[in-house]
């Protein structure tokens, strides 16, 4: 974790974008970009693909997507003419997890909500991650209370890498800003009133002024997290 310091100091006195480059010099060919397609992830992907940074862009298909999420992946390749490695859970696990909580068993209890986001999404993020140094995720403070303390940098030392959340200060406001000013695709499901996306059978749209993840595991009470960022629930 000896970079700590001089990338937080970076990202607070340079544009995202300088920030990526650094970051992608700093660990050649070991910074990788998680993306669900969300907008955030978009304006990543946007801003690595023109500017030809050295970061390798992955998603986690969790097999429960909604096919516009599908779709924008589809499109969002075709159009940077940039790969997307789509990391799948094992097929075993995925079994046994349907076996003993069910088909839909997520709604049941947190438990097996939480059992369901750990086969399908935390370990497949394990394999994608193997080998990087650095993972770069679309996370923005004001997404939620919880994401308000989220540092620039931080080291993940279950994963033994630096966790880098460029975006973090950016608004709500600016994300969309850009995807309409550089003509970003962006998932279809937006105009339906989706504001954060995850799987399917997981999100639904939201009325406007609600809070912006209400959509997600809107049945529960929790701090809605799947674990992908190390909530303690
Ligand atoms: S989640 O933890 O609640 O699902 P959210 O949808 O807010 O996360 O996205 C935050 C960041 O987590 C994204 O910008 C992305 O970096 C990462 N992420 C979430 N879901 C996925 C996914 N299916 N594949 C890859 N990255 C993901
Ligand atoms: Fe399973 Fe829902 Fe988590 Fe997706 S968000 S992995 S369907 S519990």
């Amino acid at each position: 974790m000896e970079y700590l310091n001089d990338i937080q100091t970076y990202a607070e006195t340079h544009s995202t974008e300088e920030l990526l480059r650094y970051v992608a010099d700093l660990f050649p060919g070991a910074v990788r970009l998680s993306s669900s397609l969300g907008q955030e992830d978009q304006v990543l992907t946007d801003m690595i693909a023109k500017g030809n940074i050295n970061v390798q862009i992955f998603t986690l298909d969790t097999g429960r997507l909604f096919y516009e999420t599908y779709e924008l992946l589809e499109k969002t390749t075709a159009r940077y003419r940039i790969p997307v490695d789509v990391f799948y859970p094992d097929a075993a696990e995925v079994e046994a997890l349907v076996r003993l909580r069910g088909i839909n068993g997520f709604y049941e209890s947190i438990d097996n909500r939480k059992a369901c986001c750990h086969v399908r999404k935390v370990q497949p993020l394990a394999r994608a991650l193997a080998g990087a140094r650095v993972w770069v995720t679309g996370i923005r403070a004001d997404q939620s209370a919880n994401r308000h303390d989220m540092p620039f940098v931080e080291w993940d030392e279950a994963r033994g890498l630096y966790k880098l959340n460029p975006l973090l200060n950016w608004t709500f406001p600016e994300v969309e800003a850009y995807l309409h000013q550089h003509n970003v695709p962006y998932n279809t499901l937006h105009d339906k009133g989706f504001v954060s996306i995850g799987c399917a059978p997981c999100t639904r749209a939201i009325e406007p002024g609600e809070d912006p993840r209400a959509g997600r595991w809107w049945w529960e009470t929790s701090q809605k997290e799947c674990g992908l960022h190390g909530v303690k629930q």
